[in-house]
Formats: structure tokens, C-alpha cells, sequence
């Protein structure tokens, strides 16, 4: 598999906006691109067949249906065609009090019926300074892959983002990114034995500091919020990770 980008709408966007987003990007075979949609908008994808485009959600419940109010479920994503989710974003960590725990048992629930989970890690900045980044995001690894079937684990794509990078235009530096998702890669093998985790690097990325993220050998794709928001950079951004390989 070729290097991944997966856009991360959050809160944002619009049919308009994705009708764009699609006609731009759309055709592009070198990376994989990936959409994570407000639920709200997964839908209509339905809209676009032929496009080359996956789609992800931002969230979804641990159980498979019930008194809920809001929530949507992994057969719900499923039924729609959509084949990937972000888990544990730092957004729902942090605003939604999101622990590992139910990290892992949200993870457990798409592998279950085959959603890929792209399960977010990162710690913020006041755990870097106190130099405890690594031991942060192998826990927050860890947590996730202690509790997943070993045969399934090869499903989970985890994006490092370090919550200090998020929406700030302050990107981690290549080789931090390379430090950690060494790290990451570690971990996992340690734990699950031939395990070859895919990480992408998530935080500030954009179409200027995509190229040198991707030439670090550990980062296998990037997670893009705010870039994602304006068609024609974020086809630029795409461009430099499929050219990167
Ligand atoms: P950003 O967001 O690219 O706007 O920093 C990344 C993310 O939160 O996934």
C-alpha cells in the first residue's frame, strides 16, 4: 500500500466544498487519499461511484445500537460503504472525556465489522516538555493494542498527533515525528510480534512541510485538519505525498 493522507474535516465543510474536493483530488493514484466526514455528510459519498477517494467518520459508538441520542453506529458507517474511522481524536479525548478505554473499545467495535481504525495518539505540551512524550503515546498504543485480537491488529492505522502540532501552524519537526513513530512501531512489534503498524503524522501539515515529513523512513502518511479545507492546496499537499514515494 502506497503512502496515505486522511483529511480530517471536523466541524467543518459542505456538499459544495466536497463536490470540489472530489473533482480535485479525485483521480489521484500514487496515495490514497481518505475523507473523514461529519456524520452529517456521509451519505453522499453515495454521489460519487467512480471516485478513487475512501471515506472515513470522526467518531462512532462502541455498541450496536440503543437509547443513544446523537450516536451513530459502525454498521450505520458500514451500511454507507464507509470503510475507515478515526478513534481517540485528541478533540474527543479532550472535549468529550474519551479515555482508553473506550478508545479501545471503539477500535474493537469497527474491527469487528471491518472498518479500518485510524486510532489517534499524542501527547500535549506539557508532557513534552516533561519529557514524557513517548511513554504518553505508547500507553495511549498500548491501551489499544493489549485489548484488540492480535490477528486484527494488522487493520489499525494510528496517526501521531501531538496536540501541541493541532490547528496551531506549528508542525512537529520531521524528525520528532521520526522519533516517535520509531517508537510507535516498536512498541507495537514488542506487543504484537511482526506486527507492521502504519503511522501517520498529524498536526499542522500542509502542502509546504508535507515533502519533508514524508521522507522520514517511519511516516507512512499524514492526517490533515485545517489544509483539507481548501480544495486546490490540499490537491497540492496530496501531490507531494504520492510524490514522495
Ligand atoms: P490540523 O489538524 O492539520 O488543522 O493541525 C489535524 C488534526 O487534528 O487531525
Amino acid at each position: 500500500m502506497g503512502p496515505l493522507v486522511v483529511a480530517n474535516w471536523k466541524m467543518n465543510g459542505s456538499e459544495q466544498l466536497l463536490k470540489t474536493v472530489v473533482r480535485e483530488v479525485g483521480g489521484l493514484a500514487e496515495a490514497t487519499v481518505v475523507l473523514a466526514l461529519p456524520a452529517a455528510y456521509l451519505s453522499l459519498p453515495k454521489g460519487f461511484p467512480d471516485t478513487s477517494i475512501e471515506w472515513a467518520g470522526q467518531n462512532v459508538h462502541w455498541l450496536d445500537s440503543g437509547p443513544y441520542t446523537g450516536e451513530v453506529s459502525v454498521g450505520m458507517l458500514a451500511e454507507l460503504g464507509v470503510g475507515w474511522c478515526l478513534v481517540g481524536h485528541s478533540e474527543r479525548r479532550q472535549h468529550f472525556a474519551e479515555t482508553d478505554d473506550l478508545v479501545l473499545a471503539k477500535t474493537k467495535a469497527c474491527l469487528e465489522l471491518g472498518i479500518r481504525p485510524i486510532v489517534c495518539v499524542g501527547e500535549n505540551l506539557q508532557e513534552r516538555k516533561a519529557g514524557k512524550a513517548l511513554e504518553v503515546v505508547s500507553r495511549q498504543l498500548l491501551a489499544v493494542l493489549n485489548g484488540v485480537p492480535s490477528a486484527l491488529a494488522q487493520w489499525i492505522v494510528v496517526a501521531y498527533e501531538p496536540v501541541w502540532a493541532i490547528g496551531t501552524g506549528e508542525e512537529a519537526s520531521p524528525e520528532i515525528a521520526q522519533e516517535v513513530h520509531e517508537a510507535l512501531k516498536r512498541a507495537a512489534r514488542s506487543n504484537i510480534k511482526a506486527l507492521e503498524l502504519r503511522v501517520l503524522y498529524g498536526g499542522s501539515v500542509n502542502a509546504d512541510n508535507a515533502s519533508a515529513l514524508m521522507r522520514m523512513p517511519d511516516v507512512d502518511g499524514v492526517l490533515v485538519g485545517g489544509a483539507s479545507l481548501e480544495a486546490v492546496g490540499f490537491r497540492r499537499l496530496c501531490e507531494q505525498v504520492a510524490g514522495s514515494v
